[in-house]
C-alpha cells in the first residue's frame, strides 16, 4: 500500500501517469547519454509496490533488454532477494539514471559511471516514479542512487544499514550496489561481503512489515 504520508513533489510539467512518464522516457534528451545507448531502461514493477530499489544506471545487458537489472548485478541481486524472502515481483525497481553510459573498448562497452548533471537530469523520471509509486521505503543501491535520492554525496559503505529521512518523509534505506560484491576477487572476502548484502536485505524485509 502506498503511503499517503509521502507528498513528493510533482514537477510542472510531469506525466498525467506512470505509464506515461515511461512512454516520454523513452524520447528522453534531458541530457547526452541517450546518443549512444540502445534505449532508455525505465523501472519495473507494480506501482503499489512498498519499496523501491534503486540502482545506478543500466549495464549492458539491461541496455540491450531494456530491462534493469537483468545482467550478473541483478542476479546476484535476484539472488539475495529470493534469501531474504522478499518477492522482486512485489517491489518496483529502477535506476537513478535510465541511460547506459559507457566507454567502448574494442568490441567491450565498458561501464562509465554517470556524473552529477546526469544524475541531475535523470531526477526529473525519479522523481515521478517516487510520486506515482509513493513507497514506504526506498532502498539505494550505492552511491549514486543514493545522491539521486538524497540530492547530496553519501559515504555508503560507512552509512549501510542506515536510513536517511528525506523533507518529503520517505525512508532511503542506504546500501552496496550489488556490482561492488561482483568485482571482489578474494572468495572468503565476496562471501563475506555477500553475507553483508544480505543481511541488509533482510533488515529491508523487516522494514517492510
Ligand atoms: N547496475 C545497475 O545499477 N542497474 C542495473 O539495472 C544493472 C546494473
Amino acid at each position: 500500500m502506498a503511503n499517503p504520508d509521502i507528498v513528493h513533489a510533482k514537477p510542472d510539467g510531469a506525466a498525467p501517469s506512470l505509464s506515461d512518464a515511461r512512454r516520454e522516457a523513452r524520447t528522453c534528451r534531458r541530457c547526452d547519454l541517450w546518443k549512444h545507448a540502445t534505449q532508455t531502461v525505465f523501472g519495473e514493477g507494480p506501482q503499489t509496490a512498498d519499496v523501491i530499489f534503486v540502482g545506478e544506471q543500466p549495464g549492458d545487458q539491461e541496455d540491450l533488454a531494456g530491462k534493469p537489472f537483468v545482467g550478473p548485478a541483478g542476479r546476484m541481486f535476484d539472488a539475495v532477494l529470493q534469501e531474504a524472502g522478499i518477492d522482486r515481483l512485489k517491489t518496483y525497481v529502477t535506476n537513478a539514471v535510465k541511460h547506459f553510459k559507457f566507454e567502448p573498448r574494442g568490441k567491450r562497452r565498458i561501464h562509465s559511471k554517470p556524473n552529477a548533471g546526469e544524475i541531475r537530469a535523470c531526477r526529473w523520471w525519479l522523481d515521478q516514479e517516487l510520486d506515482f509509486i509513493r513507497p514506504k521505503l526506498a532502498v539505494a543501491l550505492g552511491a549514486t542512487a543514493a545522491q539521486a535520492l538524497t540530492g547530496k554525496a553519501v559515504p555508503v559503505t560507512k552509512m549501510r544499514g542506515q536510513v536517511l529521512e528525506r523533507d518529503d518523509g520517505l525512508g532511503v534505506f542506504l546500501t552496496i550496489h550489488p556490482s561492488f560484491i561482483l568485482r571482489i576477487r578474494d572468495a572468503a572476502d565476496k562471501d563475506a561481503e555477500r553475507a553483508r548484502f544480505l543481511r541488509d536485505m533482510q533488515a529491508v524485509k523487516a522494514l517492510m512489515g
